[in-house]
């Protein structure tokens, strides 16, 4: 049988760097564990425009819908701050998600014990946290028609609609109790019933879903901005989350910053299944391409192998290997190993990039 089949799109800024310690892992599951992968590698984003004019042009987007999984680092730059909209580096990212589909955004939010006293929160509020926040993401106000920037009564009007139908609410609610089903088996809607429409639908379908299949499940229904105030307050009342595109957005970045940094998170964003039974997948860290610190070796690089760990997961079915990662990324934390990101006030010396892969490798070799 033909191994299964990677495509890497390393990205923008401090993607390609943290990328290449992604490829150390995945070359050492192929020697030590028999875990062999096609790898294939791409431009997206500013790289992609820069080679092409596009931020992902049509080969790569019809190699992205072929392969098993696609690992993304990170798009976008100040480079590229004053392209026409339509080809800003993020384009290319939303056309991945819109074309192949993927509508559950899964990003954890996960509290290393190494790194409980990190938060800007106290350490009793996020030690042992863990919890799943499933953003929608492939509809709402990301992709709602009509938008645009028009001209009215001699002013301009800029204009985004958010719209869900009941299917797209239905499917990325039965994502969230699946989810729920093998972790806490609590999931909390966050939507605004309370001033829109799509919110008043989004409440009562998630509902429906869960009488209808999931009535084991324990739910609630929170107001979004509610949402990010109990998120700081008691993050650990939240097993799964289920929310929007937009919502998902800013409460998976403040859900983020609870476990101290946002070099630590992954993501895995999920479609349909394939032929072969496995999911349409992207993975990603849930940073961005800090231009500021690209190129100079200081970038974590903990998010994106993370992301491949989910791959191993959700994509592979190798479940204990993905925690064999997991593990090995705890005992290198739990040393003491730090990239720059994940030193306090107080300071110490960070390791670089290629350090922190390099202390994931031996930590799995230890692990043999
Ligand atoms: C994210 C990012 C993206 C988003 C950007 C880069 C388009 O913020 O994945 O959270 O807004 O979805
Ligand atoms: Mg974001």
């Amino acid at each position: 049988m033909a191994n299964p089949s990677i495509l890497i799109l390393p990205g923008d800024g401090i993607g390609p760097e943290v990328m290449t310690e992604v490829k150390k892992v995945i070359n050492w599951f192929g020697e030590k564990r028999d875990l062999a992968f096609d790898v294939s590698e791409d431009l997206v984003g500013g790289a992609a425009y820069d080679a092409h004019g596009a931020p992902l042009s049509d080969e790569t987007m019809a190699k992205a819908q072929e392969v098993d999984a696609v690992l993304l680092g990170a798009v976008g730059g100040p480079k590229y701050d004053t392209l026409d909209f339509s080809v800003k580096p993020e384009r290319g990212l939303l056309r991945l998600r819109k074309e192949m589909d993927l509508y559950a955004n899964l990003r954890p939010a996960q509290c290393f014990d190494a790194l409980s006293d990190f938060s800007s929160l106290k350490q009793e509020v996020v030690a042992g946290l863990d919890i799943m926040i499933v953003r929608e993401l492939t509809s709402g106000i990301y992709f709602g028609e009509p938008r645009g920037i028009i001209t009215e009564n001699n002013e301009r009007v800029g204009i985004n609609t958010q719209r869900y139908t009941e299917s797209e609410i239905e499917r990325v609610a039965r994502s969230a109790f699946e989810l729920a089903k093998r972790r806490g088996n609590k999931v909390c809607s966050m939507e605004k019933a309370n001033v829109m429409e799509s919110g008043i639908l989004w409440r009562e379908v998630v509902q429906r879903v869960h009488d209808e299949e999931y009535a084991d499940v324990e739910l609630s229904h929170m107001y979004a901005d509610a949402g990010a105030m109990q998120l700081c307050r008691w993050p650990k009342q939240f097993d799964v989350i289920v929310t929007d595109n937009l919502f998902g957005d800013l409460l998976s970045d403040a859900a983020a910053m609870l476990t101290g940094s946002l070099g630590m998170l992954p993501s895995a964003s999920l479609g349909a299944p394939m032929a072969n039974g496995r999911p349409k997948a992207m993975y990603e860290p849930v940073h961005g391409s800090a231009p500021d610190i690209a190129g100079q070796g200081k970038a974590n690089p903990i998010a994106c192998i993370l992301s491949f760990s989910m791959a191993l997961r959700y994509s592979f079915d190798q479940g204990e290997e993905a925690t064999r990662l997991e593990a090995a990324i705890e005992k290198v934390l739990a040393d003491g190993v730090r990239t720059a990101d994940l030193l306090g006030p107080e300071g110490g010396s960070p390791v670089s990039t290629s350090e922190m892969g390099d202390k994931i490798l031996a930590a799995l070799d230890a692990s043999l």
